[in-house]
């Protein structure tokens, strides 16, 4: 895939708009413009969750959108674009794309990434998870939508809530061929071997000076 030079970003009303906030902060001066809509419960959980009002996350984006103007640009397929993040996204939002309805721009522009063959990635969130949650979600991953859930990692030993935050943003952001190293990777090396080295090495450097 090439660089993308643009991505449609929508957030939805399922807790977790930090990890939205988070991906526009990440690509934000990193040369990938952004193309943003916030469904109406997006914004009800950014401001219930988060510092953010809608207007500072909106300003973190290259152009925004409202989420019932089906005439914007991001609506039509003539507007290329490599793909589309919904982060967070809720199950009413996977629901309506796995049956192509396309009463938002959400809803719309997610419709158009799937036709055009573009690549969509759902940065799912609900617990626990119903039988219709399931097959709208193996649906959608059958015809090549990536779904990521805003699970955390602990293998990379995270200090804080923000480090996992970081962790899940990088790993979407990866999945669009953009590599921020803003945290640590998984190098193969388990913790504990990392102590005995580093031990090692300062036994031999006590060693070598005493
Ligand atoms: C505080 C709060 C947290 C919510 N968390 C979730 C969630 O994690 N997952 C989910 O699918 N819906 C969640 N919902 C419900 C959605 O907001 C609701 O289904 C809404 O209609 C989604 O619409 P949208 O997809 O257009 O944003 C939450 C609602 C509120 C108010």
């Amino acid at each position: 895939m090439q660089h993308p030079s643009r991505l449609i970003v929508g957030i939805t009303g399922a807790t977790g708009s930090i990890f939205g906030v988070r991906l526009l902060q990440m690509l934000h001066g990193s040369g990938v413009e952004t193309h943003l809509v916030v469904s109406k419960w997006g914004a009800r959980t950014l401001t219930h969750e988060t510092q953010f009002a809608l207007k500072d996350v909106q300003g973190l984006a290259t152009h925004s959108y409202a989420i019932g103007d089906q005439g914007a640009a991001i609506s039509s397929g003539s507007f290329v674009t490599p793909g589309m993040v919904i982060a967070p996204c809720s199950m009413r939002t996977v629901a309506a794309i796995a049956h192509g309805l396309g009463d938002n721009l959400i809803h719309r522009a997610a419709d158009v990434i799937l036709k055009e063959r573009r690549k969509l990635v759902l940065v799912v969130r609900e617990s626990p998870l119903n039988e219709i949650h399931l097959e709208n979600m193996l649906k959608l991953a059958r015809m090549g939508v990536v779904i990521l859930p805003t699970v955390p990692a602990f293998y990379n030993n995270p200090q804080n809530l923000d480090d996992m935050i970081n962790h899940v943003a990088m790993r979407v952001i990866d999945q669009f061929d953009i590599h921020l190293d803003v945290m640590n990777r998984w190098d193969g090396v388990l913790l504990d071997q990392k102590r005995a080295s580093a031990d090692k090495d300062i036994g031999a450097s006590h060693g070598r000076d005493g």
